[in-house]
């Protein structure tokens, strides 16, 4: 990936720009890393595959372009605030919003989700699975009632992404937001909206496409009508390749790991004394996210422990979601969050293992 990087970038031309042979290729990138998210998602024609520069980006286009004053929006307590703060712009522009707590594993109840709908609400707003404890989202089930109704829904599958297998044939899913650079394995600066055919959006950024260049209007079609501006074709010609990678391997063959890395991860944490987890203990239930505190010492000091002295990584605080800390009891310290991914081997799960039984017992 690093490597296709580096050569996008000694060549680089504008794609769409220009019929030379620089842009062509640039272009030629950009294609292939749509068509290869179509193709991980059962997503079908590759233009409703908009390319952003993260998905915060993605998350705004699809609120503030979607939604109306007089509308009505439901949404979790476990969303990030790349969804929360674009949210609640809308609800001092005039849109209502109902926010449905999760339980205190931060799972939410489907049915309470669906009692929250009314006749005005025109989105309903889900993380796919939470940055904090890990808790999958019931998505499926959610859609499935929107659908009926009528209602978008919107999906956050930052986390999800490349991690857990979504297929948009089956997923009645409107729009669905995601980084490129956690579980798709690409460079930071890449992201994406889909944005299912027949759903009416307005794009937040308007101006040069490089397509219908004869008028000052935004062209209508897809992507060019969310995609304006220089494309970080460099980022994305990565983005192709560890795509290329994933469709390879497997979003599947990735989650059975994953799995198995958090089960094994789980149970060694349950056994020492003083951890405490959060969030579904179930790795069937969650994505490779575990969220826990060492008794008595603040999440930062056990993160610096864990760095200093052990060369572990993992990362302290709020988690940009204070709502799921509420959620979980942990507002306003936090937690601890060691999310393994699909490199990581069973000698490092065993490795932080005995390094937390360490740091718990130097404290104790
Ligand atoms: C659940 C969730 N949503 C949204 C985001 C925002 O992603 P990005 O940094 O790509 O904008 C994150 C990032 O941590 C996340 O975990």
């Amino acid at each position: 990936m690093a490597e296709a990087v580096a050569a996008a970038l000694r060549r680089a031309g504008n794609p769409g720009r220009s019929g030379h042979v620089l842009s062509t290729r640039s272009a030629r990138d950009l294609f292939l890393a749509r068509e290869r998210l179509a193709e991980l998602f059962g997503g079908g024609d590759s233009s409703r595959f908009v390319f952003t520069g993260n998905a915060t980006a993605a998350l705004n286009q699809a609120i503030k372009g979607v939604l109306r004053p007089g509308d009505h929006v439901v949404t979790t307590s476990v969303e990030h605030n790349s969804v929360m703060r674009p949210l609640r712009r809308m609800v001092d522009a005039g849109v209502g919003i109902t926010v449905v707590p999760a339980g205190e594993d931060g799972v939410t109840d489907p049915l309470s989700v669906v009692a929250a709908f009314r006749k005005e609400t025109r989105m309903v707003s889900l993380v796919h699975a939470s940055n904090v404890s890990g808790a999958l989202q019931p998505v499926g089930r959610v859609a499935a009632e929107a659908r009926k109704r009528g209602i978008l829904t919107l999906v956050d599958a930052a986390q999800t992404a490349g991690a857990v297998p979504i297929d948009l044939r089956g997923l009645p899913v409107d729009l669905l937001a995601a980084s490129g650079h956690k579980g798709l394995l690409g460079p930071q600066g890449t992201g994406f909206l889909y944005v299912r055919e027949g759903v009416r959006i307005v794009p937040l950024i308007e101006g040069g496409t490089g397509s219908r260049s004869e008028s000052d209007r935004q062209p209508v079609f897809f992507p060019d009508a969310l995609e304006s501006g220089t494309q970080n074709s460099v980022g994305i010609a990565g983005l192709a390749v560890s795509l290329g990678w994933l469709l390879r391997k497997g979003v599947d063959t990735i989650r059975r790991k994953e799995e198995e890395i958090t089960a094994r991860l789980l149970e060694g944490m349950a056994r020492i004394p003083g951890v405490r987890l959060f969030g579904p203990q179930d790795p069937s239930l969650s994505v490779a996210v575990v969220s826990f505190l060492v008794e008595g010492m603040d999440p930062a000091e056990t993160g610096r422990r864990l760095e200093k002295g052990y060369g572990i990584l993992v990362r302290a605080g709020l988690h940009c979601s204070p709502n799921g800390h509420r959620t979980l009891g942990t507002f306003p310290n936090g937690t601890v969050r060691v999310s393994p991914g699909p490199f990581t081997t069973r000698a490092e799960i065993e490795t932080f293992l005995s390094a937390l039984r360490r740091i718990r017992r130097l404290s104790g």
